[in-house]
């Protein structure tokens, strides 16, 4: 039994064949390889992409999602190991693991971090819970890391480079951009970004603020690992003009910066200094051509002005698309 959690865990070669075949299927959605099968899908936080992606590849694919959210009727689940449970939690995982998996041959779990104790939450432990305890795969569906939002941003990637006539992401220079947003939000899709860049031989740059929101060191040197091992390092720069000189992909996004993690009046008078970080045409136009793109959801004329997002540089509808196809790739490796 193989879960996906991270894409550490899987090598380039197995993430690239996950790509292929999302790509086989783009051009022919249906098939049979999740027949009879159910795929529970928890969500402890709010989603549009990906609970309609999961739902929708798994009806194609022949199966039945079965979707679950502690503000929907579940019960609230306690995580943490030996724990006294006389606060609001009713049951814990180990005995939801253990009871979807005699119902269901797959479970997907989204628990975004809490917010208040970055030490705390970069344990992942609502989904390492459910990993160790369930006896069907586990699959990552946005926790402290993204990882099926990864393999859609290179496939997209992938895509668009092959119809430009550049195709190849090696030697290319990622950058990923922090951009601002009124709330501090979750660090996942940028330490995925970061570590998807490297893993593909691209040539990771990091622009952000300030020190304080360079990512968790298990991601950044995950990162350094992959872009050394392809000849590069990993730039980690706060001079704009610098970072995107040259850049063939700009991703964007917004994270709140982890020493601030539960203080978070003293981050936002720093994070309301950097609006100027917004993905605008002045900036692209200091690039090589490059790609831009978003996870989304995302703040028009915060994160990025109309102007690019509406451009052909922008790929975000690819990289939203490809969810589907990626999951189900996702899905159709790990089932049993
Ligand atoms: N990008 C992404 O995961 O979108 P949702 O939060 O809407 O699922």
């Amino acid at each position: 039994m193989r879960h996906f959690l991270n894409t550490a865990d899987w090598s380039r070669a197995e993430l690239q064949a996950l790509i292929d075949d999302a790509r086989a299927m783009k051009g022919a959605p249906f098939g049979d390889a999740l027949k009879d099968k159910t795929i529970a899908l928890l969500f402890f936080n709010n989603s549009l992409r990906t609970r309609t992606s999961f739902d929708v590849g798994i009806r194609q694919l022949g199966g039945h999602a079965v979707v679950l959210s502690p503000t929907g009727g579940m019960w609230p689940l306690e995580f943490r190991e030996g724990s006294v449970m006389d606060g609001e939690a009713e049951e814990h995982v180990k005995e939801a693991a253990k009871v979807l998996s005699r119902y269901c041959d797959m479970i997907g779990v989204r628990a975004f971090p809490k917010f208040q104790n970055w030490e705390e939450d970069r344990k992942d432990a609502m989904l390492t819970a459910f990993a160790r305890h369930a006896d069907v795969p586990v699959i990552n569906m946005e926790t402290i890391t993204h990882p099926c939002q990864e393999l859609a941003h290179v496939m997209a990637l992938q895509e668009q480079f092959e119809l430009e006539g550049r195709a190849g992401l090696g030697g290319k220079k990622f950058v990923l951009t922090w951009t601002y947003h009124p709330k501090p939000l979750n660090t996942a899709v940028a330490n995925s970004a970061l570590m998807i860049a490297a893993k593909f031989g691209m040539k990771p740059t990091l622009l952000c603020p300030t020190k304080d929101y360079i990512l968790d060191e298990r991601y950044m040197d995950q990162a350094r690992k992959d872009a050394r091992a392809n000849g590069f390092d990993v730039e980690v720069t706060h001079d704009i003009e610098e970072a995107y000189k040259g850049a063939e992909v700009v991703y964007c996004k917004s994270w709140g910066a982890l020493p601030y993690f539960g203080n978070w009046e003293p981050e936002k008078k720093i994070r309301d200094g950097f609006k100027h970080f917004i993905v605008d045409e002045a900036k692209m136009s200091l690039t090589d051509s490059a790609l831009v793109s978003h996870c989304l959801p995302m703040r028009r004329n915060v994160k990025m002005t109309d102007a690019v997002f509406d451009s052909p540089a922008c790929i975000a509808y690819e990289e939203a698309e490809n969810r589907l196809h990626v999951q189900k790739a996702i899905m159709k490796a790990v089932a049993r």
